[in-house]
């Protein structure tokens, strides 16, 4: 199958079928119900002065969150791209496309990804590709996809967890870190490197940080899974075996919370993966990371209109606003300085690995 059929199943699955990780408590698995931030009964600042931009990689954004990687590579994916677009440039929001392989594989492709840039041409947009292709097509593959739509960045996604359960998945792991490594010495802009549903440890976070990154996107677990979608094309044809791995490994990964912790401190950390809410937003912030992904939320907005994604994110912005208010946050520079709570499993797997929780 190629890639771009495989990728408008995909998004068909995610638009109409529950696909993220299957919650067995009533917080979400991404770790937040764990994070909680200490209310300020006498905040002394005045709400309507709070300021929520923030600088990333020099660029500024009228509040510290991106629109994820999702799509790209089909022609039905051409307005989703150009609406989610419209949205981040109308509020100043960075924005990533999605995996753009099926564009090098089949040039009439490009226009899907270009439409980004043509209708965001002032904000922060991060070309996409995944870190096997890297280590096939190299350092020329990485330029071609950021030359396509004039990126600020290349983020390279990391998704093993998804390859091991597609048949057809790519499981050669090997070779990935050298890939990235001249990537990150090769091109002038700034290189990310981010999971996709399933988060990065500090291990990971180490090795791509001694290989040149610029800054991770944790992708942790908790928001969208795609083992949870490989499970649902598995039964659609009937695939017994990808079906069963889909559903075991459903909620495999380390939490976006923890993932947080373990990634922070060395390089810029964007919190993707089960971010929902403006207070998500903040607790992401508090923990130490930089800016917030939002993708799946975002995905049934962006089949109807702008305005449906733009809504979606004002509210977010607005929760934002609240939260930090009542945080007595006055801006984002702040934030770091802000009393978190770690609680329940997140403090146990932090305490496991031996992370010192003050
Ligand atoms: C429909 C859809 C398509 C996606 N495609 C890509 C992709 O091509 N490349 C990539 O790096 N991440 C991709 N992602 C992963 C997201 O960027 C993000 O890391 C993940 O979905 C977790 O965020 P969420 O819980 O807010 O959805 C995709 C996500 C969705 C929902």
């Amino acid at each position: 199958m190629n890639t771009s059929i495989r990728k408008i199943e995909h998004l068909k699955l995610c638009a109409e079928e529950d696909v993220e990780a299957r919650k067995n408590t009533m917080f979400s698995l991404a770790g937040f119900g764990d994070i909680h931030l200490v209310h300020q009964a006498l905040p002394e600042i005045n709400k309507k002065d709070i300021d929520t931009s923030t600088r990333f990689f020099n660029r500024r954004f009228s509040a510290p969150i991106m629109i994820a990687s999702m799509t790209g590579g089909h022609p039905d994916t051409f307005e989703i791209n150009h609406r989610l677009a419209l949205a981040a440039a109308e509020l100043n929001v960075g924005i990533g496309v999605g995996s753009q392989r099926a564009a090098i594989e089949d040039p009439k492709q490009e226009s899907s990804f270009k439409i980004v840039r043509d209708a965001a041409p002032d904000v922060f947009v991060q070309a996409n590709i995944g870190a096997v292709q890297l280590t096939k097509y190299g350092v020329r593959m990485a330029q071609k996809v950021v030359d396509m739509i004039d990126a600020d960045a290349l983020s390279i996604h990391l998704n093993f967890l998804q390859e091991a359960i597609q048949p057809e998945g790519d499981t050669d792991a090997t070779g990935c870190l050298t890939a990235i490594r001249k990537v990150c010495s090769e091109l002038s802009i700034p290189v990310i490197v981010k999971e996709t549903g399933a988060g990065i440890s500090y291990e990971t976070a180490s090795a791509l940080v001694d290989a040149g990154v610029s800054a991770i996107d944790v992708g942790g677990m908790g928001g969208t899974s795609w083992a949870g979608v490989e499970a649902y094309r598995a039964k659609d044809r009937g695939d017994v075996m990808s079906e069963h791995l889909g559903n075991v490994f459903w909620n495999w990964g380390i939490p976006t919370a923890a993932s947080i912790i373990e990634c922070r401190g060395r390089v810029p950390v964007i919190a993707t993966g089960g971010v929902r809410n403006g207070i998500d937003v903040l607790k992401s912030l508090g923990l130490g990371a930089n800016l917030c992904g939002i993708a799946l939320p975002l995905l049934k907005p962006a089949m109807k209109s702008k305005n449906h994604v733009i809504e979606i994110l004002v509210q977010v912005i607005e929760e934002l606003k609240v939260a930090m208010f009542l945080c007595g946050c006055a801006d984002i520079r702040s934030v770091k300085n802000i009393p978190v709570i770690v609680t329940g499993n997140t403090r146990q797997w932090l305490e496991g690995k031996d992370f010192d929780i003050k």
